[in-house]
């Protein structure tokens, strides 16, 4: 796709190379259908309860839903093992409600993302079903990876794979008189049986599933589990230390060729489609092939969402997310939670304030009163930085994470294939409470069905009612927010090929940056208050300043009202710890461009 560079408004072109551009900066919320809102009263959110809230969304000021897996799914991974991937759920709506909200968000300015899953399927597929009817080298199961099991009856899995949500990748299939055969992989459950990437099937499956949606007028997808698609067809076993491109089913450089094909098709469309990348890889270099202009568009940034609510690491984050994402002309994006990992509000309100699933623990010490302080400020900071946002329903409300989820109720496989070490991942999908005083907070109107997970009964000032009728709430300085971002130019600048932050001089414990000619970002993280730059006024803050000052754990933008008269970010008033780097006291320079 050529963009042409012009800036006559008048000529109707410069709309559409602009609106082709969309994504480099655009406000993705993210929906996760089944906690959303319930119009039909089964306990389980739907389509028609999206349609009913897209006035909520729209004032809110997203550019883009995107939609967790909508289609129909036995749910051993509440719809990441899809059965048939041009379809919806009955629990959710149709095809043709599906078509209907994509048009009505649409007309209100609003595009549509899915979830693609192309790693595996669900083992009620008709695929794996032929699969298993068929004997063991038959083509049917040629699309997936059967192999006969290690040692004397094949009692073995074929080699040591972990699944992602533990335990062995390999499950052994019974024939009908129940005898032992051959084994299959799945690195997430048992129940959701990996493709074989090598098989043409596959490959045109896939392209036409994503024509079958794009042609309904989506305007783009989010592909799961993007880097695991390809595996060693030799099925080595994992080293210890993989060389990048070498580990037998991460970030195979086969990759590269399936994304093209996508890209292609993508691009094939008048209002080019998009292909967001859910690529988990620590090694900056290699995440960035997947963003090359002929491949992905953007994927999500990880780094970002599991750097801890620290200055120095946040920055470090910041600048490597830029720079990985700078020599392939791509957009970074920012994002503080999905549907995986434990909700902000908990996480910056702990000791360790980082994300990992391995060092995930219900009931850790959490001040939820400073985590949600914390959340209010990263917020102001993702949305002040170049390129798109990301925001997981609820987080807008500042929801915790829910933990006293009965055993009985949870519905995750971390959670039940690791016997409850593992807390999982039901805290973060709880149904979102829109108004009242008791649950189901008209998730579910009267009369309804309980909630396929139960909302806390302390939920009352979070709903959407509450929040809106308090000025301060986490809601409303959302809505702000985003408001600003789309009105601030330096803001969607995201557009430019070369993001313009400029970091600014400050102490250790303060982020300061700018962007465009007057737009300031001050981020407090240290526990003294500290002045703002003179000749500053203030947009939005996080919390409210403190005798003119920006106080602990927040977020102020500012406008430099004289951007060419020298100001600065002044230290904090009465910070006492070590500095011994930095300059005792007094004002450093504020806009320095370079
Ligand atoms: C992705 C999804 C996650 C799902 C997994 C398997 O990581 O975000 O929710 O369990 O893929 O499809």
């Amino acid at each position: 796709m050529t963009h042409v560079e012009t800036t006559t408004a008048a000529e109707p072109q410069v709309e559409s190379v602009v609106e082709d551009r969309w994504w480099r900066d655009a406000v993705v919320y993210q929906v996760y259908v089944r906690s959303f809102a319930d119009q039909s009263g089964d306990g389980i959110g739907d389509l028609a309860g999206v349609l009913d809230k897209l006035p909520y969304l729209h004032d809110l000021g997203v550019d883009a839903l995107w939609f967790n897996p909508w289609y129909p799914s036995p749910l051993a991974d509440t719809g990441y093992d899809i059965s048939d991937y041009r379809s919806i759920d009955p629990a959710f709506g149709t095809l043709e409600e599906a078509e209907n909200l994509i048009a009505a968000a649409r007309a209100l300015g609003i595009r549509t993302i899915i979830d693609i899953v192309p790693n595996h399927v669900s083992d009620e597929h008709p695929w794996f079903q032929e699969a298993l009817a068929s004997p063991p080298g038959s083509p049917e199961r040629d699309r997936f990876w059967f192999r006969p099991g290690n040692g004397a009856d094949g009692e073995l899995p074929p080699n040591g794979w972990q699944s992602i949500f533990g335990g062995s990748a390999w499950t052994r299939t019974q024939d009908a008189s129940g005898a032992p055969g051959d084994w299959y992989l799945h690195l997430f459950a048992p129940e959701q049986p990996d493709l074989n990437w090598t098989h043409p099937d596959v490959w045109t499956e896939h392209e036409d599933v994503l024509r079958f949606w794009f042609d309904r007028g989506v305007a783009g997808v989010r592909i799961d589990s993007a880097a695991l698609l390809v595996k060693d067809p030799a099925l080595s076993e994992e080293p210890a230390d993989s060389v990048p491109g070498e580990h037998p089913f991460t970030d195979r450089d086969q990759l590269h060729e399936i994304y093209r094909r996508w890209r292609a098709i993508a691009d094939g469309y008048a209002e080019p489609r998009v292909l967001v990348g859910e690529v988990w890889l620590p090694d900056a270099e290699r995440f960035a092939r997947y963003l090359r202009p002929d491949e992905l568009h953007t994927a999500f940034n990880f780094d970002f969402l599991a750097c801890p609510w620290e200055p120095g690491p946040m920055r470090t984050s910041i600048d490597s997310s830029l720079a990985a994402h700078a020599p392939v002309g791509a957009p970074a994006t920012w994002v503080l939670s999905n549907h995986d990992v434990t909700r902000p509000v908990t996480r910056y309100g702990r000791d360790d304030t980082s994300f990992a699933f391995e060092s995930k623990r219900e009931g850790t010490p959490t001040d939820l009163q400073r985590g949600n302080r914390r959340a209010r400020a990263a917020a102001l900071l993702a949305m002040a930085l170049p390129g798109s946002m990301y925001v997981y329903q609820g987080e807008e409300l500042g929801l915790p994470e829910v933990e006293d989820i009965p055993a009985e109720r949870r519905q995750d496989p971390m959670w039940l294939r690791s016997g409850g070490v593992d807390p999982g991942r039901d805290g973060c999908r709880v149904p979102l409470p829109w108004a009242g005083q008791r649950p189901p907070f008209a998730f579910s109107g009267e009369g309804a069905d309980r909630p396929w997970l139960d909302l806390p009964d302390d939920w009352a000032p979070l709903t959407v009612a509450a929040q809106t009728a308090e000025a301060t709430s986490m809601l409303n300085l959302y809505r702000a927010g985003l408001r600003l971002r789309r009105t601030i130019a330096a803001l969607r600048a995201g557009n430019q090929r070369d993001a313009d932050l400029r970091w600014l001089p400050s102490s250790d414990s303060v982020l300061a940056f700018a962007r465009g000619e007057d737009f300031i970002c001050l981020v407090n993280f240290g526990p003294d208050p500290v002045d703002l730059p003179d000749g500053a006024s203030v947009l939005l803050a996080s919390s409210e300043l403190e005798g003119g000052a920006l106080p602990y754990d927040s977020t102020v933008w500012l406008r430099q009202t004289n951007p060419h008269d020298p100001s600065g970010v002044r230290s904090p008033r009465a910070d006492t710890s070590d500095r011994s780097n930095q300059p005792a006291s007094g004002t450093v320079p504020v806009l320095r461009k370079g």
